[in-house]
């Protein structure tokens, strides 16, 4: 199906379907095709989709640093043969897909309501949160683990920040779970067009709200900035809302799913945690390294540039595949693919990198902390009682449900 480099000492056998979720889901297939293109093909063109896959991790970094080479207008999402992509059907672009410097200009909008300084003073609602949960899940009996402690969090935080009430939790989950999934080609896309529509309409509503009676949350703050000396105008501002929405629910929420399962499938590695003998947080940046929460984000060449000899053309898509450049082995040694908590911590980039490095990132980081402190405070057996199901999308390595039972 797909022509690989026919010279090379080491082809695949079979295709490297980036674009597909079941390709992910065979582990060792994955990891051995990664295996491939990062030592074999570092720069390698998909003939199907006509993209190329950068795979190293220097490589994706050197790339999400390099604005000025690699763009981010209408580019983040997979491209889709004749028809325009989920993002560039919206009518104003998200900060994620803008270049410098309207960017920088966006970005410091918002970006003060999340420094590591802002996020811990949420620390202890966070916590409160965090306990509700766990305490709400039943003990010595299958539970949800996805359904139960690792959504509740992340969605009801940035629902806080964001001003939703609880009331519309449920919206505002359905929303976030159709729309983050629209980064792949592999997507219903007519649901996420109706999603977009229900979210803008939701914003919309708020916006009116919060211009009578302002109130102390993202919204707000947004409905009052300016950008030199201009406001945003409105479809700018629910643009920003359903960012966030999107970019900080599914994402948190797969760290602690994706994260919990792999715990429970190296219960040597979950002792060392337990046992305080590795730090929570160098523990978990092992756990955002190998579940690379969203699997890869596009860029589009600015002008022909020449990569591990194969030249890309100006306005060519170029894949960064997070998942690949993760297992690096010339980062993390030959044993990349495996868990391993106490390892030197690296930087790897299921963050991103540069210029679009996660806003999200104290937040995501603080959140995942809290909920496995709580967890491993509050339950002292987490044990797997079934197969987890995994979510259809080559883009976000989900789990929609995992059976566990925690024992207090
Ligand atoms: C484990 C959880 C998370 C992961 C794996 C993740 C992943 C990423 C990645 C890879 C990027 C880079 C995009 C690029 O280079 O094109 C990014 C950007 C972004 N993330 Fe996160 N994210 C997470 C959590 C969050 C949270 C909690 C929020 C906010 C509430 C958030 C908000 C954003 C925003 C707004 C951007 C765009 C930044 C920009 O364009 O300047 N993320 N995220």
């Amino acid at each position: 199906m797909i022509s690989v480099d026919e010279d090379s000492p080491r082809a695949p056998s079979r295709p490297i379907a980036v674009d597909e979720s079941g390709f992910y889901h065979d582990e060792r297939r994955a990891n051995a095709a990664f295996r491939w293109l990062r030592r074999e093909a570092p720069c390698w063109w998909h003939e199907p989709r006509g993209f190329w896959i950068v795979s190293r991790r220097d490589d994706v970094q050197s790339m999400s640093k390099n604005p000025d080479l690699w763009s981010s207008a209408n580019a983040v999402a997979m491209p889709r043969k004749g028809e325009p992509t989920i993002a560039e059907a919206q009518q104003a672009p998200s900060i994620i897909m803008m270049d410098p410097p309207d960017h920088n200009r966006h970005r410091s909008l918002v970006s003060r309501a999340f420094t590591p300084r802002r996020v811990s003073e949420m620390e202890a609602r966070m916590r409160e949160l965090a306990a509700e949960s766990i305490e709400g899940t039943p003990t010595d009996e299958p539970v949800d683990f996805v359904e139960s402690i690792a959504l509740p969090l992340p969605m009801r935080v940035i629902a806080e920040m964001l001003g939703v009430p609880d009331r519309d939790l449920e919206d505002f989950r359905r929303w976030s779970d159709v729309v983050v999934v629209q980064g792949g080609a592999d997507a219903d896309r007519d649901a996420g067009l109706d999603a977009i529509s229900e979210v803008f309409g939701y914003f919309a509503q708020m916006l009116g709200e919060r211009r009578r009676s302002p109130g102390d949350d993202l919204v707000t703050a947004l409905l009052q900035a300016e950008i030199d000396g201009r406001r945003l105008d409105d479809g700018e501002i629910l643009i920003f809302c359903m960012t966030l929405l999107v970019a900080g629910n599914e994402t948190t929420r797969t760290l602690v799913a994706q994260g919990t399962r792999m715990l429970l499938e190296h219960p040597d590695q979950l002792a060392l945690v337990r046992s305080g003998a590795v730090a929570l947080p160098d523990a978990i940046e092992e756990l955002l390294r190998l579940s690379t929460p969203i699997r890869y984000f596009f860029r589009r060449a600015r002008r022909e540039i020449e990569v591990h000899g194969r030249t890309i053309r100006s306005g060519d898509p170029v894949m960064m595949l997070y998942a690949a450049a993760n297992r690096d082995e010339t980062v993390w040694g030959d044993d990349a693919d495996d868990l391993d908590v106490s390892r030197p911590v690296e930087p790897h980039v299921s963050l991103g990198f540069g210029q679009h490095f996660c806003l999200g990132a104290s937040l995501a980081r603080l959140e995942a902390r809290i909920l496995f402190e709580e967890l491993l405070a509050r339950r002292s057996r987490w044990e797997r009682a079934g197969e987890p199901e995994l979510v259809d999308s080559s883009f976000v390595n989900g789990i929609h449900h995992m059976p566990v039972i925690l024992s207090a």
